[in-house]
């Protein structure tokens, strides 16, 4: 095993958990969130620096969409497409 510091400055996992029965984030549109994000990485050359990930489910599924920011230790909760521009301002300007 190896260790070696994160390489990024900042990690954004968004759950995109789906599941049948009950509320999920996936059913909520987690997927469409996450594509917008690493789009936005991608487009204005962040990778390397930023990096947008799925999670599984983070147990808070009544809540989501769930995104969680590291280092910031930032958690978004009941997170709505809409709300993209606004997560882009606040952690992806860097
Ligand atoms: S499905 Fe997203 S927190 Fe459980």
């Amino acid at each position: 095993m190896e260790q070696q510091k994160i390489p990024y400055q900042r990690v954004i996992h968004v759950c995109t958990n789906f599941r049948e029965e009950g509320a999920c984030c996936s059913k909520r549109g987690s997927e469409h969130v996450l594509e917008k994000l690493k789009h936005y990485v991608k487009e204005h050359g962040l990778k390397g620096k930023i990096r947008v990930t799925k999670s599984g489910c983070l147990d808070l599924c009544q809540q989501g969409i769930n995104i969680f920011i590291q280092p910031d230790g930032i958690w978004l909760k009941g997170v709505r497409e809409e709300d993209v521009g606004q997560i882009i301002e606040q952690y992806l300007k860097i």
